[in-house]
């Protein structure tokens, strides 16, 4: 977050800003019910099969099984999260016997979905033979032939000798796997990349550990033990075995329902939402980016780079991406989004941060010069996501969004009532904001440099009018 550094008049922002708070008063509903557990990927922790892979923007399923049962009286029929990433929507909606449409840019997440919805649909008993004997015999130990590691330049030096070695002898021994098996086994790769690194995810970059050779390594950060990686391999293989060996077992005693079919839609959901047929979902259950500064492809740049992805790509990921970073370049936005743009054009508090965060940039009091067009871009891409979002479903249909409020510059950036703003111009109804009880940035320091509340975080709940 940027650090107030002059004292500034923000009093127009605060009144337009508790002026829209007053429009939604009866819609901004504290709900105990969720906790920060729920609405993130804590929640997933100890969930079999969702506690794979541990893809730190996720929520969990418990939420996306709430919101189901505490909204509609029958299931829906057909779901879209635009915004996949780890599939917890589509794959907890497969097991609910619901069909689940997703759209999703980023190919690690896309990875985790296919390989998660494969082993949904069933894995043969001799594909769970191969994984029961790379967790026991540990191929890769006996052979000295490696398959090179790619690298990308953020990546370079992220393991030790011995873990590269290790890791190269690995992706050479899946070589001699039928394809399926081999995809599951760089499946569990991916999952415990980050625990063999000298890096760690957070938040807008990969932060290194001081033991890491590599020249940009700064302070003495420690990210504390950094695991070997046959005994990461061999427990998450055991985590997944006994997680389908369970799946095996209930399915033999509970008479389920047949799972929902999963599509996956590879790309940016700006150029696929306007592909989709009209009126053709009953709900949509989704979260952003949210508007902080979150660089995923950084902080995947391990994963990436395992997939293959080179430097050219990642800068058209990076682009293609919801604008949430300082890199994001203005978008080209469609003719077709006409009422969205003006819908945004038209929402003053919006315009009054715009307006804000361009002075501050002017005066240089920003700390990166790049923060207003990535805000006015994340609302007005939002804004067409919206647009879209009401075309594609059914009226009376529901759109669930999980969504955190930001602060830039000391200003409160209520992301939950703007968006709900924009929402009620373009095809909505606000059924309600769903805030949940402990609240993000409020920490003392926070507190006492900006004197401001916590930040909210949300879920939103709005009805296709
Ligand atoms: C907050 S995460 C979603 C996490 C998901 N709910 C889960 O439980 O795993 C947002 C996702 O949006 C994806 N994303 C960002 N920009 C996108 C775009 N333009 N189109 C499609 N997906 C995008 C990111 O790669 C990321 O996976």
């Amino acid at each position: 977050m940027e650090r107030q550094r002059f004292p500034r008049d923000d009093r127009r922002i605060r009144e337009l800003d508790a002026d829209l708070e007053r429009q939604f008063a009866d819609r901004l509903v504290l709900c105990p019910t969720l906790d920060r557990k729920t609405v993130s990927f804590q929640g997933n922790k100890q969930q079999p099969k969702y506690r794979w892979f541990k893809y730190k923007e996720g929520f969990s399923s418990v939420l996306v099984r709430f919101l189901i049962s505490e909204y509609f009286d029958a299931l829906p029929k057909r779901i879209l999260d635009p915004f996949a990433g780890s599939g917890t929507t589509l794959l907890t909606a497969c097991e609910l016997g619901i069909d689940a449409d997703g759209i999703e840019l980023l190919p690690i997440a896309r990875e985790i979905i296919e390989v998660r919805s494969r082993v949904e649909s069933g894995l043969t008993s001799e594909e769970i033979d191969r994984l029961q004997f790379w967790q026991t015999v540990k191929p890769w130990q006996s052979i000295s032939l490696r398959q090179p590691l790619h690298y990308l330049k953020t990546t370079d030096g992220a393991y030790s000798p011995e873990t590269e070695a290790a890791i190269e002898r690995y992706l050479f021994a899946m070589t001699s796997e039928r394809d399926r098996v081999a995809k599951l086994l760089r499946f569990v790769l991916l999952c415990i990349l980050e625990s063999v690194s000298f890096t760690r995810k957070d938040g807008q970059y990969l932060r290194w550990d001081y033991r890491a050779q590599r020249q940009r390594r700064t302070g003495k950060f420690n990210k504390g033990k950094i695991l070997d990686l046959d005994g990461a391999i061999v427990s998450k293989l055991a985590q997944i075995l006994e997680d389908i060996e369970l799946e095996l077992f209930n399915a033999s005693r509970i008479s389920s329902v047949p799972n929902g079919k999963i599509t996956l839609f590879p790309g940016s959901c700006l150029d696929i939402l306007p592909t989709l047929a009209d009126k053709s979902y009953d709900a949509i259950i989704t979260s952003p980016p949210y508007c902080n500064r979150y660089d995923y492809t950084r902080t995947y740049a391990l994963e990436l780079a395992l997939l293959g992805v080179t430097e050219t790509e990642m800068r058209q990921l990076r682009q293609a991406m919801l604008s949430c970073t300082v890199e994001n370049k203005e978008k080209t936005l469609l003719q077709n989004w006409k009422s969205a743009i003006a819908a945004a054009d038209s929402q003053v508090l919006l315009q009054a941060i715009l307006e804000d965060l361009e002075a501050q940039k002017q005066a240089k009091r920003l700390n990166n010069s790049g923060i207003p067009r990535m805000v006015k871009g994340y609302f007005y891409e939002m804004a067409a996501v919206i647009f879209e979002s009401a075309r594609v479903l059914q009226p009376g249909g529901l759109m669930f969004v999980v969504n955190d409020n930001v602060r830039y510059a000391g200003v409160d950036i209520s992301v939950d009532t703007i968006l709900s703003d924009l929402a009620r111009h373009l095809g909505f109804a606000i059924v309600s904001i769903l805030v949940l009880p402990a609240s993000k940035g409020n920490s003392s320091q926070q507190m006492g440099q900006h004197g401001r509340k916590p930040l909210r975080k949300c879920v939103y709940i709005w009805r296709k009018r």
